[in-house]
């Protein structure tokens, strides 16, 4: 059944694989589906479906690595419940990504004007907040801006690279980056495109599960959403700027910035770490953990940056794999998720080839060198072709080799090709706050 054959009447039984997917994939993260769950009621007695019991056996199956959500539908749709009635849920809870995927004319009209699915669910969004509304799903540090204010903060998004006296931090997979200045605050503004290999629909469904992600999610590791603007086809996500860049523009020295210390590399790690095991915590798995999505601000803290915007994206990865962006991310990618298979152990995998970036400052691909792709150093170092310190960045001053140590065992234990053999975020957290004093 495609999407657009699914009614209000529609069984969720009869619901493909594919749309409970991309339902789990706005329902699994920080246990949002727990809020639909508590609301389903027995259809003839009125009473709850679902005990503490039941409660109890879903959180086991996500111990599993099964997706509650998909576990729930299934179970829900036994009992003959139908789209209607999920949706009516959906939107109890302002959860407009998912029911605008299962139903996008229904949720409600469409204005005529709408260029694209982005505009009619933003101004429907602000047709429904106008409603009265629980205190609690109030979001306060939110803004929604028009894209006409972004653009005058941006220079009229002035493409030149801010070094060059223009306004562009950087580009990515999903459009341009740009510095911007709100009431005296430095914002980073990033202006997604409408992309060949992206329909309208899918940008949506990234849009969306970017701002609900960022919403519910806070640590001091991840970075700030300031707002976002969707009143044109360039939807934008406006996000703390971080004055000290990326990780990986930090190890590379760009701009004649000066090296990181072992020190400092090390308090890196530390907190991708804990942001990391904060996501997984949430059962939210980043997939494009690097170090050009490793933020650091004012104090070269790390802030974690882009966890949404590649969870509906299974298909954007295989289109482009050939594409030299994906290339880039391939240089992370575990086996399985190479073959589309998703789970916190990639995001662990990932984080190894993270922490041979931190230790050697190299890149994690580059295609003059042999081996091209970093995460093959740990072949050769353990097959003993190359010793670990002729991997270890000569711009440090000084380095604690038996801590270099440490961390490329748990780099090597990451980068297992066996999901089951790595260690979990925790374990991860647990070896690197073992010895070294974190400030
Ligand atoms: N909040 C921010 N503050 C300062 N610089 C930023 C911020 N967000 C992004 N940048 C800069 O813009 C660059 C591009 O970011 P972007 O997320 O678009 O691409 P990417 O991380 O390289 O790839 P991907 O699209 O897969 O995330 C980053 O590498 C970083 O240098
Ligand atoms: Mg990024």
């Amino acid at each position: 059944m495609s999407n657009s054959d699914i009614t209000p009447s529609t069984f969720l039984r009869n619901l493909n694989h594919g749309t409970h997917h991309k339902l789990a994939d706005f329902l699994d993260p920080v246990d949002t589906w727990k809020r639909i769950l508590v609301d389903i009621q027995n259809k003839s007695t009125g009473q709850p479906r679902y005990t503490q019991l039941h409660f109890r056996r879903f959180e086991g199956l996500m111990a599993k690595g099964k997706s509650p959500t998909v576990e729930l539908l299934y179970d829900w749709g036994t009992a003959n419940a139908t789209v209607g009635e999920l949706v009516d849920l959906l939107v109890k809870h302002k959860l407009f990504g998912p029911a605008d995927l299962l139903l996008p004319d229904m949720v409600s009209s469409r204005p005529v004007e709408a260029v694209t699915g982005l505009v009619g669910l933003c101004q429907k969004k602000v047709a429904l907040e106008s409603r009265p509304r629980p205190e609690e799903s109030v979001d306060p540090g939110f803004s929604r801006f028009s894209y006409h204010e972004l653009m005058k903060i941006t220079g009229n998004w002035d493409d030149r690279p801010t070094s060059m006296g223009g306004n562009k931090l950087g580009e990515g997979g999903f459009g341009i980056v740009y510095k911007g200045c709100l009431n005296n605050t430095h914002v980073a503004v990033k202006k997604l495109n409408m992309m060949d290999d992206i329909s309208p629909d899918e940008l949506q469904i990234q849009f969306n599960q970017e701002i609900q992600t960022l919403m519910v999610l806070e640590h001091e590791n991840l970075v700030n959403m300031v707002g976002f603007s969707c009143d044109t086809e360039h939807p934008c996500l406006v996000y703390a700027y971080m004055p000290n860049g990326s990780l990986l523009d930090r190890l590379a020295c760009l701009d004649n910035t000066p090296p990181l210390s072992w020190h400092r590399r090390y308090i890196i790690a530390v907190g991708t770490a804990k942001g990391l095991e904060y996501l997984h915590s949430n059962h939210h798995v980043h997939r494009d953990v690097k170090s050009a999505n490793i933020l650091l601000d004012e104090k070269l803290v790390s802030k974690i940056s882009d966890f949404g915007l590649t969870r509906a994206s299974a298909k954007r990865t295989s289109t482009t794999v050939m594409t030299e962006k994906v290339v880039g991310t391939t240089a992370y990618m575990a086996p399985e998720a190479l073959r589309g298979e998703i789970t916190p152990k990639s995001d662990i995998y990932s984080f190894g080839v993270v922490l041979l970036e931190i230790i050697s400052g190299l890149p994690p691909v580059d295609e003059e060198r042999k081996p091209k792709f970093l995460m093959e150093v740990k072949d050769e170092i353990e097959d003993e072709e190359m010793e670990l310190e002729d991997l270890v960045d000569k711009k440090m001053d000084s380095v604690d080799l038996s801590s270099v140590e440490k961390i490329f065992g748990l780099a090597c234990h990451c980068l297992n090709d066996k999901k089951g053999k790595r260690p979990s975020m925790e374990e991860v957290l647990r070896v690197l706050k073992d010895d070294v004093i974190v400030d």
